[in-house]
Formats: C-alpha cells, structure tokens, sequence
C-alpha cells in the first residue's frame, strides 16, 4: 500500500519492438555495414569548439529552479533528475480516455432505476467542478508557472503535465458526452454553483499573477509570489480539492457503478498524485536554494491558505452529499480534508495543522497504487499498445 508521500507506480514500458516497424532494425545494420565500407560516410567528430566555448558550456552545478542563468534550451547535463525520471514515469503511464469502455455507465445513467436522486447529482457535482478545472490546471502551467522555472528538466515534466491536463479534460468531457448530460449546465457549473464558483475564484488569481506579462521573479517579493502560487497549486488545488471529488466516483465504482467512470478517475488520480509530488518536490527545492523566501510571516500566510482551502472543499462536500449517500456522508469529509492538508503541510515542511486526524478511506491510498489494483473494475484489457500501429505497406 502506498502512502501519501509515495510517487505513483509508473505502468510498466511498452517493450521497443512493438512501436518500431518491422524490419527497422535490418534496414539500421545495413545503413552501419554501408559506412564502415565508405570512409566519406564516416562523419567528423573533431570539435569545432574553442577552449573559451567549451567553459561558457552548461554546468549542472550553475543550474537553479528559479532566476537561473544557465541555457534552458539544454536539457542535459541533469542537475534535477528527479524531474527527468517523472517525465519518464508520466511518459510510461499514457493513457487516453477513449480506451475505456463506458458502455455499462450508460445503461446504467439512462436506466430510471439505475441511480438515486443523490447519487446522480453527486456525479453531476462533480463533474461540475472537474470538466473546468483541469483547464485552469493548463493555463497556470503553460502560460505562468513554465517561464518562471530556469531548470529544463523541471519544464519537460511540465510539457507533459500539460498534455497530461488536456487528456483530463478530455476524460471529463467523454464522460459528460456519453451520458448525455447537459453540456452547458456542467461546463458553466464553476460559474452558477457557489460551491464550486469559491473554489474556483479561491484559486484564480494565484494562477492570474503568474501569468501576467508584466510579473517577473528576481526580488524576494516576486520569488514569494511564485513560491505561494506553487504551493497552492500543487498541496491545495491537485492536492487536496481533488480529492472529495476523486473520493465519490472511486466509491461508486467500488459498489459497482459508474465503472467505467470510476476507471477514467483512477487513470487521473494515479496522474494527479505525480503531478502533486512533482510540484511538492519543486517547492522544497526552491526553498533549499532560496532559503531566505521561507520567512515566519510566509509560513504563518500559507497556513491560513490550507485553512481556507479545507473550509471551500468541506462546504463543496456538504453541497454535493446534502444527504449520506453510498456510505459516505460530509462530516467524513471533515476528517479526511484534515489528514490530507496535514500531509501536505508536511511534505513542505510545515507543522500538521490538525493533530491527531486519521485517514477515514484508507482504501483511497490503495487506489493511487494502480500497479496492483489497475485491472480493479476489470472494464479494460491491461495490456495495450500506446499510440496507433505504424503500418508501413
Ligand atoms: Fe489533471
Ligand atoms: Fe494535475
């Protein structure tokens, strides 16, 4: 089982031979048969490099995560491979949302028997918050977070959280498409529904800074408003406003409903769970190299964010479980956005905020462990090739 501070498995690799074109490497032995033959072939490999261009060269020990000098555009030599053997493990674990069969939740939605009231407007809730809010997740990377951060390895995991974003998205919008539900009441739900509206403009202008031509780091006051949009993202939005929502369709799907549904979140939650611990990582490095932006007075304002943000998510709780439903019911809620913020604050070094919370779904910890239980509701094939089939003839 894994715990909070774990990483997300990375699926394991699809083996080379099956992505390559047949007959790839024969035709690659010949190429090499043909240069050793031909000595014109042969390229030069004499550097042109002057002794004065070979030490302006990146060195990884110059490389800094925020108002770095060093050349973004050269991914090696690694300094943060951590954040290389993310992207790697992101890239292991692709996957696309039309692999999942939802047919079963269709007959299921359309079947006027198949759900409660509650438990229909606990989906529709929270597809309410989730169909928007991976997009706002995009925007904060691609037009803010990404051009403040000088370390490449840390912008191609970003490049591949982007993409990753846009995949939820599109999970969202698949499940909201296949049950026919009303695209205009879902995707302006972040707009008409209260509960979801604060959270959403709790989060908006954290992303707004960043991505204001006008804002650069390089004071300490700048740096602290990078490091505070860094933390409310990562421990706040994908950390712990997900989760209520991650939470009710993992339940349907453990009382054999909404399967396939609940598949598509599994995918997401083993996603976001990376995307929090990259995020996690990040921040404690920026503080590492920048030790003076942690003052008492930062502290003391990220720990009334945590408080606020578990206040939003307990009332966006109440709103889509006004009544017990599927065993669960708000004032649960109460106890599990406590363990979470606690974890959070410490994975960036903060005191817990609440002591002595218990984790009250302790089978939520097993989810994120899609490895072992990834064929849980048994709606798709484990083994699958990623991408199309080249075909060559
Ligand atoms: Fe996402
Ligand atoms: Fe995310």
């Amino acid at each position: 089982m894994l715990s909070w501070d774990d990483e997300a498995t990375p699926a394991a690799p699809v083996a080379p031979s099956t992505v390559r074109p047949a007959g790839s490497d024969v035709q690659a032995g010949l190429q090499l048969q043909e240069v050793a033959l031909n000595p014109a072939l042969v390229k030069n490999t004499e550097s042109a490099a002057s002794a004065e261009d070979i030490a302006r060269r990146v060195n990884a020990a110059d490389k800094r995560i925020i108002n770095g000098q060093t050349d973004v555009n050269q991914l090696v030599p690694f300094k943060y491979k951590w954040a290389w053997d993310k992207y790697l493990a992101g890239c292991a674990n692709h996957w696309m949302p039309q692999e999942i069969n939802m047919q079963r939740d269709i007959e299921l939605w359309k079947n006027p028997n198949g759900l409660t009231d509650d438990e229909r407007r606990l989906v529709t809730r929270n597809l309410g918050f989730f169909v928007t809010a991976d997009s706002l997740a995009a925007n904060n990377i691609v037009l803010g977070t990404y051009r403040h951060i000088t370390a490449p390895e840390c912008r191609q995991y970003l490049l591949r959280q982007a993409f990753e974003e846009a995949i939820h998205t599109h999970a969202y919008q698949y499940i909201v498409e296949s049950l026919g539900l009303d695209e205009g009441e879902i995707f302006n739900a972040y707009n008409e529904i209260e509960s979801i509206r604060d959270k959403d403009q709790f989060l908006i202008p954290f992303i707004d800074v960043l991505t204001n031509p006008e804002f650069k780091t390089g004071t300490t006051e700048a740096d602290q408003t990078l490091l505070r949009s860094l933390i409310v993202f990562a421990c706040l939005m994908e950390g712990l406003f997900f989760y209520v929502g991650f939470t009710q369709i993992l339940a349907l799907g453990r009382q054999n409903k909404m399967m396939g549904a609940a598949e598509q979140y599994q995918y997401i939650l083993r996603d976001e769970s990376m995307h929090c611990n990259f995020g996690i990582d990040l921040i404690n490095t920026i503080k590492m190299e920048n030790p003076h932006l942690w003052t008492a007075e930062f502290r003391g304002e990220i720990k009334s964010l945590f408080l606020r943000a578990v206040e939003l998510e307990y009332r966006y709780a109440e709103d889509t479980m006004p009544r017990g439903v599927l065993g669960l019911n708000a004032p649960m809620f109460k106890g599990y956005l406590r363990f979470i913020a606690n974890r959070r604050a410490q994975q960036i070094g903060l005191d817990v905020l609440f002591p002595q919370e218990e984790n009250p779904f302790p089978w939520m910890s097993e989810m994120i462990d899609l490895k072992k239980e990834r064929n849980f509701f048994e709606t798709r094939v484990i083994e699958y090739q990623t991408g199309g089939a080249l075909n060559w003839e």
